[in-house]
């Protein structure tokens, strides 16, 4: 049963468009499902994933959490953004897990001296994960925490303590796995970064935090194989298009609670990945409420309108907070998540007397299987609406670009 439901009900002009692409965008998902084109082997994945990949991530990671305290994911965008963001939407770490600590997704120094701390200070493993292995940011990364782990284990116990995610067959990073013997897994050859959230590039770290990856999986699975959902999960990719079409040009994807925040991440490097060529795409940015209404509120309500919103709203929250007689007559004794429900519909009151597109996905409950139904209709979303807009929404030929610039930068 899926766990999302669709609401237009303050989009009705985008889903007025929406019925003119219908068939094709069912056209566009029957075709995605037959995974004929290079990078669509994430679409059937959740269903195809080796049941002793499974078994082999689970029993790695026992033996990861047994031996430290603190796991190092060293990987950027679709290499750690989704288990980022699965880890934070849960609530961190589960009790007796290592805790997660990320490497190599930027170039500071000032930020990496700081994990010379973890290393000298904990139990560390580290979780290299790298699709090309040739990466800068994750090579910089791996390199530093290897010396200091050299430093502090030595050379043989170090490997121990590695664990790669990379290509099966190709790249720098297969090749030091394989002359060093570290313990690994693959990501497919034929599912890209930002779409790999079921691989194990991003769920054997979560196995390591104690996230229960077969929910997960089951989750991806079970709505990836839901005819029913699609027939009106689709209106999302179509409402998009159409919105994008009436000449908005922002999607503003937001949120009621900060533990959020890096799904907004993670969309937007889906999004901005997959849609943003040949001149064409939906720019996403993200919001945390009610934090950035004291922010951005007055510009969405009264700003130029150039973007629409969704809004990512969970239901039913397992953890709450009653409100206590100093806070006044009115407010005392409510639920904290009662109160921060009505922001919500405050807030769409408020933007729909504004005229703003909205899109709310609401989202049953927070958990394994729901997250698992979330990111993977996100993925089929970009998708169907990169196609219906006629990009090619696996390749990023853009970001070679800015990357061969620093080469040159650097003399390399
Ligand atoms: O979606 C993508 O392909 C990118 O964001 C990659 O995930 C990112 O550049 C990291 O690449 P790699 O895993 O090869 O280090």
């Amino acid at each position: 049963m899926a766990k999302i439901k669709l609401d237009f009900e303050h989009a009705k002009a985008a889903v007025k468009g929406v019925e003119e692409n219908r068939a094709k965008a069912a056209d566009i998902l029957a075709y995605l499902r037959r995974d004929e084109e290079d990078f669509t082997g994430w679409v059937n994945w959740p269903s195809e994933i080796p049941q002793e990949w499974m078994s082999k991530m689970e029993t790695v990671a026992a033996d990861i959490r047994s031996k430290c305290e603190r796991l190092i994911v060293i990987g950027i965008g679709g290499s750690y953004l989704g288990t980022a963001a699965i880890v934070d939407a849960l609530g961190g770490s589960k009790e007796g897990c290592p805790e997660i600590v990320y490497a190599g997704n930027n170039m500071s120094g000032y930020y990496h001296a700081g994990l010379k701390d973890i290393v000298d200070n904990y139990d560390t493993c580290l979780c290299v994960v790298s699709k090309s292995g040739g990466t800068m940011e994750s090579r910089l990364a791996f390199s530093i925490l290897k010396d200091w782990m050299y430093e502090k284990y030595g050379r043989e116990e170090t490997a121990k303590r590695i664990v790669a995610i990379t290509d099966p067959a190709k790249g720098i990073l297969r090749e030091e796995t394989d002359s060093e013997g570290y313990v690994n897994f693959e990501i497919p050859g034929n599912i890209g970064g930002r779409y790999s959230a079921f691989t194990p590039g991003i769920m054997f770290p979560l196995a390591v935090a104690g996230v229960d990856i077969k929910k997960l999986l089951a989750g991806a699975e079970a709505v990836s194989k839901d005819d029913e959902f699609w027939k009106g999960g689709l209106d999302y990719a179509l409402a998009r298009f159409a919105l994008y079409e009436t000449g908005k040009e922002i999607e503003v994807f937001e949120y009621y609670d900060p533990s959020l925040r890096l799904i907004g991440e993670w969309c937007k490097q889906l999004f901005g990945e997959s849609e943003g060529k040949d001149g064409k795409g939906l720019f996403p940015a993200s919001l945390t409420f009610s934090t950035d209404l004291h922010s951005m509120g007055q510009f969405l309500q009264a700003g130029h309108q150039v973007f629409f919103e969704t809004i990512i709203n969970i239901v039913n929250r397992d953890k709450d907070v009653k409100v206590p007689a100093s806070a006044g007559e009115e407010l005392a004794g409510r639920s904290l998540n009662d109160i921060n429900a009505m922001a919500v519909k405050g807030v769409m009151a408020a933007h729909a007397k504004a005229d703003i597109p909205m899109i709310k996905i609401d989202v049953e409950e927070m958990n394994e299987e729901a997250l698992g139904q979330l990111l993977y209709f996100f993925m089929v979303t970009a998708a169907v609406t990169g196609k219906l807009m006629g990009i090619d929404p696996f390749n990023q030929p853009g970001v070679e670009d800015y990357k061969q610039e620093i080469r040159n930068l650097l003399g390399q």
